[in-house]
């Protein structure tokens, strides 16, 4: 991946790189620069030296020393101090900070765009499955993918969008042949009732010839036997009927294909206002489904064989890996494919024809083995390719369950599982009664709000509080769903990021209304003067690094960590330096300054995470 760059940091980090190889003829080290951990050590910390100390069999204090006789620094540095082992501790002027905040308060933020050059990245989001309620887990599949896809878009990559929708097979044909045989009016149809006709539909094809055989074998009366043969005559005939319907579809059959198209769009409604609801972008532009790669699949197995990469196995077409004993089946001895043959047709599609370098599967972590084995599969063949010689990075980003406070999966109080409709919708009401219960208070900035606004708050904040939640640890734990602690308005929640934003824009409207409306925006420059100014000073520099970090890694959290960061410094710098009341004005203007900027990169980082900032809470 290739961004362009430009900012302080990396300036500083140039630099010394500079001064090493000019210190250490034939030597080349990263400066390993890092936002120092403690006010007292500087803005940066360099600690090049210990490595470098090592390879040069010297001690790491005087390869620091050295290093700083030959780096240029004066424009850009205050102090630079060599510390314990061999840090290097780095002050910056405050001129050059100054500067650099200028440069960064500008529309882009400081977040480098990859050039235009750069491939495309698919990311393989939601997965929901035709004809069924959407659970917990596709929650996850949805808001992280979708995150993921905003990072890489507000780093200036072309996203690809993919939703793998299980829309396609048996168990769909099942559900649709006793749709039809029943003339049920698929136009009004609801999706619970479509999950109970899928279920039903399942129920009917199964056989039961294991509870037959034992049946037998126990002596069981002739009542019983004959129900289970009859039962299982009913499956034999239902999966017939389905296999019908599958050949019907296939072949375009007009009636066919308009009735399943309808239990797409049952089905997809629903998604659509729950993905409304969460403000994740997705349309029927993102659908690629099951269905969109039947024809290639005999495709996908004739050239795995004709290339010797699968091979026969019992009338079954495999495809052996070397280092495991378990093959991957991409064709039934009857015929039929698999699961894993349309993900190969997909990785294809997404590497060949869109031109994917970085295919990305927002997938749950139960299907790391099949991923595992189609990833093999895919590098066996070379699909994962590119025309100009670039290699394809694949990558299932595995997220875990979503728990209960008993720590299992998430049930209702009934025993039932959730259903990711239910959790919205509770989720919101919490926020909206928080909400409705702050602006109770004369003072509040809500306080003169009209309920119907008051509400529309709390959906935001409400959708906020599950997101946050969803995303601010490493999305490969489980985690566990506990409404309480997510809705507060305190700690490492959504919502108190959403109100460091709405505390600085009621400051700004109390600003524009007041003594300071003479002026439209500040135009003074940022002077970070107190500790808790520059430190906040620093963490905005820091917003575009934090976005490639969480690109790179596939980590949201990093997105979380930051503005959780930025908020808090921000309530710390508003703490210590009065901002309205300051009595000199262009230190007032300095530190309204800094404080719009942060309101910004807060706005932008909660877009970037798909979460609204209201303007008052
Ligand atoms: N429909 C699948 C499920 O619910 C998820 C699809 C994931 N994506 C993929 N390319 N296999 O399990």
């Amino acid at each position: 991946m290739s961004w362009d760059a430009g900012d302080i940091a990396e300036q500083l980090a140039d630099r010394l790189r500079d001064a090493i190889s000019c210190a250490f003829p034939g030597h080349t080290a990263p400066a390993a620069l890092r936002p120092s951990a403690k006010p007292e050590f500087g803005d940066f910390q360099a600690s090049f030296a210990m490595a470098l100390g090592k390879t040069l069999g010297r001690n790491p204090r005087e390869v620091a020393a050295e290093t700083l006789a030959c780096a240029h620094l004066e424009d850009l540095v205050e102090k630079a101090e060599i510390a314990g082992p061999g840090f290097v501790n780095l002050t910056l002027t405050l001129s050059a900070l100054t500067r650099a905040l200028a440069e960064h308060d500008s529309p882009t933020l400081g977040v480098p765009s990859c050039s235009a050059q750069t491939h495309p990245v698919a990311i393989d989001l939601c997965g929901v499955n035709v004809a069924k309620q959407m659970h917990v887990g596709h929650l996850r599949a949805t808001i992280i993918g979708d995150t993921l896809a905003r990072v890489h878009e507000r780093l200036g990559f072309k996203v690809f969008r993919q939703n793998h929708l299980g829309d396609w097979g048996l168990p769909i044909a099942m559900t649709l042949t006793a749709l039809r045989r029943d003339a049920t009016d698929l136009d009004t149809i609801t999706l619970e009732d479509l999950n109970r006709a899928y279920r039903n539909a399942q129920a009917q094809g199964a056989a039961d010839e294991a509870g037959l055989a034992a049946a037998v074998s126990m002596g069981c009366g002739p009542h019983r036997i004959a129900e289970l043969t009859e039962q299982n005559e009913g499956a034999a005939q239902t999966i017939a009927d389905a296999k019908r319907t599958l050949v019907a579809l296939q072949s375009g059959d007009a009636a066919a294909v308009a009735d399943w198209k309808r239990l797409i769009e049952c089905t997809m409604r629903e998604v659509y206002q729950v993905a409304h609801t969460l403000n994740v972008a997705l349309s029927d532009d993102n659908n690629r489904g099951e269905s969109f790669y039947r024809d290639e699949l005999a495709g996908v197995v004739d050239e795995f064989q004709s290339k010797g990469v699968a091979r026969e196995d019992a009338g079954a077409i495999v495809v052996p890996f070397p280092d495991r004993e378990r093959p991957l089946l991409i064709r039934k001895g009857d015929g039929g494919f698999l699961y894993a043959t349309t993900d190969l047709a997909a990785v294809r599609y997404r590497v060949q024809s869109l031109g994917s370098a970085r295919v990305i599967y927002v997938v749950d972590a139960r299907q790391r083995d099949h991923f595992r084995d189609v990833f093999e599969a895919v590098r066996l063949i070379g699909w994962d390719m590119l025309p100009d010689g670039t290699r394809a990075q694949l990558v299932h980003l595995p997220f875990g369950a979503v728990l209960g406070k008993d720590k299992r999966p998430l049930k209702t109080r009934s025993g039932e599982n959730f259903t990711l409709k239910a959790l919205l919708d509770e989720a919101i009401e919490r926020g909206r009664r928080e909400v409705h219960a702050r602006a109770a208070a004369p003072d509040a900035p809500t306080h003169s709000l009209d309920p119907k606004a008051l509400d529309a708050i709390g959906q935001a904040v409400g959708i906020a509080a599950v997101k946050y939640a969803d995303m601010s640890s490493d999305v490969t734990r489980d985690y566990v769903f506990d409404l309480d602690r997510m809705v507060s308005f305190e700690g490492d929640t959504g919502p108190y990021i959403q109100y460091a934003h709405a505390r600085i824009a009621s400051m700004m409207t109390k600003y524009s209304q007041g003594a300071g409306a003479t002026k439209e925006q500040s135009q003074s420059l940022i002077h970070p003067i107190e500790p808790s100014e520059r430190l906040l000073a620093l963490a905005l520099l820091r917003y575009g690094a934090a976005l490639e970090t969480s690109a790179r890694e596939l980590q949201p959290a990093r997105v979380c960590a930051y503005l959780f960061d930025l908020a808090n410094l921000f309530n710390a710098f508003y703490q210590a330096c009065p901002v309205l009341k300051c009595p000199d004005e262009s230190v007032r203007e300095s530190r309204l300054r800094l404080a719009a900027l942060t309101r910004r990169t807060i706005a932008d980082g909660l877009t970037v995470l798909g979460i609204e900032a209201p303007e008052r809470m």
